[in-house]
């Protein structure tokens, strides 16, 4: 398929936590198959930053939003009208690791575990949604994990989210196709993907430290494939879900996991 023509041209996308492993990944994935991107992150200057780098590639802008704020919400989404034209892909990604069993995880952390990884899924979707209308056709991609398809013993919060973010992107996609929109919305699950959030994972005292191969081994036998998966592998699936290409499919959920799922 080399006389292709880019599968995104035309598409203008808004990622949420831009700056990090998989959302700049996905970025930068948009950008060479002709999309046209703004990235937001909680981390304004790492935003910017990430958007400078990858600029290379295309028409990309980096700003600062908290994913847990509606007033950030509203001028992420006025920032893509005013800078992309528009919006026909929004990828919900920004999401943070929460360890602890039901008993061990205090009030405040479920609170904000849930609100960083599930309200904002549904602020986004929220707001974004008349701006989607008007760029039909139009998808929406959801982070959610394996986590929201499989239990843990020691995620209790982050596992509630992610399977909260699987069944809202199915809410979703049956009220937009009951209206008559095309707007499609589908979520990802990976397994365990090299970023920094691996790092939380091991993580004692809630602070990042690098982790070493013994720790990603640790990881990797975990998944019958055995390796670990990389930003890449996500990034292709969401070109597939983002372009037309996945026009007939909208509520589906596509298990990034090296086969654990299959267990
Ligand atoms: N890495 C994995 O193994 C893995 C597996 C399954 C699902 N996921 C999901 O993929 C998504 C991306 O994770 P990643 O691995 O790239 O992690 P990452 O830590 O590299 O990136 C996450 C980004 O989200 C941003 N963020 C955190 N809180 C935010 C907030 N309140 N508002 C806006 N931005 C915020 C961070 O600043 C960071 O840049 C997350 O939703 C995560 O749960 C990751």
């Amino acid at each position: 398929m080399t006389d292709r023509s880019p599968r995104l041209a035309g598409k203008k996308a808004l990622i949420t936590g831009g700056a990090g492993g998989i959302g700049s990944a996905i970025a930068a994935a948009f950008l060479k198959e002709g999309a046209d991107v703004l990235i937001t992150d909680l981390d304004d200057d790492a935003a910017i930053a990430t958007a400078e780098r990858l600029s290379d590639l295309g028409r990309i802008q980096g700003i600062g939003h908290d994913v847990t704020s509606e007033a950030d919400w509203r001028t992420a989404v006025e920032t893509a009208e005013s800078t992309l034209g528009g919006l026909s892909v929004l990828v919900n990604n920004a999401g943070i690791w929460v360890s602890g069993t039901v008993e061990d995880t205090d009030y405040a952390t479920w609170k904000h575990g849930l609100s960083v990884n599930l309200d904002s899924v549904y602020l986004g979707t929220r707001i974004a949604m008349p701006l989607l209308r008007a760029n039909q056709p139009a998808s929406i991609i959801n982070l959610s994990s394996i986590a929201g398809l499989i239990a843990g013993p020691n995620i209790a919060a982050y596992n509630t989210a992610k399977a909260g973010v699987w069944m809202l992107t199915k809410s979703t996609a049956l009220a937009a196709a009951r209206a008559g929109d095309s707007i499609r919305c589908n979520s990802v699950h990976p397994f365990f993907i090299d970023t920094g959030l691996l790092e939380d994972v091991f993580s004692k005292d809630g602070t990042r430290k690098a982790i070493g191969e013994s720790e990603r081994d640790r990881l990797a036998r975990q998944t019958p494939m055995r390796r670990l998966g990389t930003t890449d592998d996500v990034a292709y699936a969401a070109i597939y879900l983002a372009s037309d290409e996945s026009g007939f499919m909208t509520g589906a959920e596509l298990k990034i996991d090296g086969g654990i799922s299959a267990m």
